[in-house]
């Protein structure tokens, strides 16, 4: 596999480098609350630019359905690079049109321009390969060499994170290298015990994640969301929380084939309205009320979880423990959270919403031995799937 540091000894000064990124991040209204992916993409672009190269960089925003929606676009994050970069950041009108083709002719050496977010295009996220390939080749015709550094979108087979690095010299950026090295300590010979703290609202999601894991983990502390499934599978009442009917047989069949090895809440915080000024209880997992629903863990569950990542040798947090952006659903996550800082365990936070979870909390990011930038992508590799956003480098 060639790497970012390859092309840079191939030379880049007056070379046009499409960099993929992943600048997804959460926005309220148009402002940024957590820019830790604009952040973790600096390096690589840096690089690039301070080498004289002239920086396309292609990102997505959330999920708009393949046409330009305002709310999607990627203007606030053109504006958060730029800050951070320090230099300006031209952001083209539209994907692969007259707006970023021209935008790239203006970039002077060291210069960095930003396409919309590409899946204004139908054909980025299209399940036709021949579709994807058009869009690839209109990618490639803005750039002479491809650095795929979005690790929080290699599992996506797209037109900007797949198809292209066919149509171009394509190198591994160094976010993506970074990312897969620290996947491979957990996948190799992790230290043990080796902790996963799960979250998250669906068990569904985490199903693919649970199987694999099981058998190469210690324990699997459960939180979050999907939780409650879990508890029913145990015959328990759970009141309006979330459940997923459907998924209790799977839960139950997990339980009994490792009972040692999932750990269930024995506390939550259940509330009687989705909201902030909701009433609220502490109550134990088996007394969920009728007509409320649990929004958190409560203090027994961190205690437990905190013992056990105590003695961890290795940790994989993914998933908030409880509803975090809402005050009175935070302590679940932040005592869990502050656990894992505190254990000296190899720790990775895997996922978008852990690691925002971690900056929002207020929680030392340094505390952790890495945050990864991707959740979905973390997950998948976990499992043992190949991400095509790197395989395609590596053929
Ligand atoms: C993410 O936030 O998980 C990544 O940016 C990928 O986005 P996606 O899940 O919408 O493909
Ligand atoms: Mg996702």
């Amino acid at each position: 596999m060639k790497t970012l540091d390859d092309l840079l000894a191939e030379g880049v000064a007056g070379r046009r480098v499409l960099v993929r990124a992943d600048l997804n991040v959460p926005l309220d209204g148009d402002k940024i609350t957590d820019d830790g992916r604009v952040r973790a993409s600096l390096p690589t672009i840096s690089r690039l630019a301070d080498a004289g190269a002239r920086v396309v960089v292609a990102a997505h925003l959330g999920r708009p359905k393949g046409a330009p929606e305002a709310k999607y676009s990627l203007a606030p994050v053109a504006a958060r690079l730029g800050e951070l970069l320090g230099r300006p950041v031209a952001l083209a009108t539209d994907v692969v049109g007259p707006s970023a083709r021209s935008t790239v002719d203006a970039l002077v050496d060291g210069g960095v321009a930003l396409l919309e977010n590409v899946r204004f295009d139908p054909r980025e996220t299209s399940k036709d390969a021949g579709e994807r390939a058009v869009l690839a080749d209109e990618f490639a015709a803005l750039a002479d060499a491809f650095v795929s550094d979005g690790f929080g979108v290699v599992h996506r087979k797209q037109a900007s994170v797949y198809d292209v690095a066919g149509k171009l010299p394509a190198y591994a950026g160094g976010l993506v290298l970074a990312e897969v090295d620290v996947l491979k300590r957990l996948t190799g010979d992790p230290a043990r015990p080796y902790v996963v703290v799960l979250g998250g609202s669906k068990v569904s999601d985490k199903l693919a994640v649970i199987e694999s894991l099981l058998p190469k983990v210690d324990r699997i502390l459960v939180g979050g969301g999907m939780c409650f499934t879990f508890l029913a599978a145990e015959g328990l009442g759970v009141g309006d929380s979330l459940l997923e009917a459907d998924m209790i047989d799977t839960c139950k069949r997990l339980l009994a084939e490792h009972p040692d090895k999932i750990v269930l809440p024995a506390d939550i915080v259940i509330a009687d309205d989705f909201s902030a000024e909701a009433n609220t209880h502490t109550v134990l997992a088996a007394n969920i009320r009728e007509g409320w629903k649990g929004l958190d863990v409560g203090p027994i569950t961190v205690e437990r979880y905190a013992e056990v990542v105590a003695d961890a040798g290795t940790v994989f947090w993914n998933g908030p423990m409880g509803v975090f952006e809402l005050a009175p659903f935070a302590e679940g996550t932040r005592g869990v959270a502050q656990a894992i800082v505190d254990s000296s365990a190899f720790s990775v936070v895997g996922g978008g919403d852990s690691a925002a979870a971690v900056r929002l909390l207020g929680l030392p990011e340094d505390g952790f031995s890495h945050i990864s930038t991707g959740g979905g992508a973390s997950l998948e590799y976990l499992e043992g799937k190949d991400l095509p956003g790197v395989s395609v480098l590596e053929g």
